[in-house]
């Protein structure tokens, strides 16, 4: 339940709320063993961060084509092992799962893996019109009962605050790590695409770049996934692709809640990497 007690649908494993997908658990479980091959590449995300722009870029240069990729299960939380081992190599896989609930193969390994975090308060505000949209998640709070549960980690896959400090432990030091934010992609999409295909190593043309830069933006990938059916998982009036903005948070946050927030922020990410220190 939120803070006015209106329910939501998720289950709880190891301590953190998931949604419910049909067999989450024994998947989660599973990921102990699951063996990664040197070339996958993992787009590792909290929720509403950017993951599905992120998967369109790295698909678009994985696949020397600015065709649409479909996004059905790459998570870890959603496909089970004999799938995964089923796709083709380069593996493109995606996870909102923290550092810890991880296959240990990923560290092992060292596989490329790229990292997006996006300012929490746009993620909370994002977050909760996706939690309101979404069929499954039968969630019907206003703004206020919604804060204090993003607030305190109770929503899927736990505390942002936590996540992202987790995750971005070390990343600084890891040459199989890319770190972007939302914010970089959104202000210069060919910079970031180039920085994408730079770090994946792929040899593709400028002009190429240029062309998945443009397929990536906003409005054309709204556009073209929602031809392909995407709100399906939606409530009348919602969209996955909502905004796509800078700073809609201050549309929704209270001078309260911001000041909350902000003691939070600098409370909880006090001893986080200096580039996390002012994300919000
Ligand atoms: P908003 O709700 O603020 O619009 P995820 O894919 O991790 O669930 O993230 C979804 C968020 O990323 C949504 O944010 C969505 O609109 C935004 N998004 C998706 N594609 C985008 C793009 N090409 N450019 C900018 N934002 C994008």
């Amino acid at each position: 339940k939120d803070a006015g007690g209106h329910e939501y649908n998720v289950i709880e494993w190891q301590g953190m709320y998931f949604p419910l997908f049909p067999r989450i658990v024994p998947r989660l479980e599973a990921l102990s063993t699951f063996e990664c091959r040197k070339d996958d590449i993992l787009l590792l995300t909290y929720p509403k961060s950017g993951t599905r722009w992120i998967y369109s870029i790295v698909s678009m240069v994985k696949n020397n084509s600015t065709n649409d990729p479909s996004m059905d299960s790459i998570y870890f939380e959603a496909l089970d092992q004999e799938g995964f081992a089923k796709m083709a190599s380069p593996r493109i896989l995606a996870s909102h799962l923290p550092r810890h609930l991880l296959p240990p193969d990923v560290w092992r390994k060292q596989i490329k893996v790229i990292l997006v975090t996006r300012n929490p308060k746009d993620v909370a505000v994002s977050f909760y019109n996706f939690m309101k949209g979404i069929k499954d998640f039968e969630y019907t709070g206003p703004w206020e009962s919604y804060f204090p549960i993003f607030t305190q980690g109770k929503v899927p896959y736990g505390s942002w605050f936590d996540h992202t400090k987790e995750m971005c432990k070390g990343v600084d030091s890891n040459a199989n790590c890319l770190f972007l934010t939302y914010e970089e992609m959104l202000k210069d999409l060919p910079a970031a695409v180039k920085k994408i295909n730079s770090f994946l190593g792929f040899e593709r043309s400028d002009a190429f770049l240029e062309e998945v830069a443009q397929k990536c933006t906003f409005s054309s990938m709204k556009r073209s996934e929602e031809a392909g059916g995407l709100n399906k998982y939606l409530k009348d009036g919602h969209r996955f692709f909502r905004k796509g903005q800078v700073a809609d948070w201050k549309n929704w946050f209270t001078v309260a809640q911001n000041e909350e927030f902000d003691e939070l922020y600098n409370a909880k990410m006090s001893d986080a990497p200096p580039d996390l220190k002012s994300r919000v």
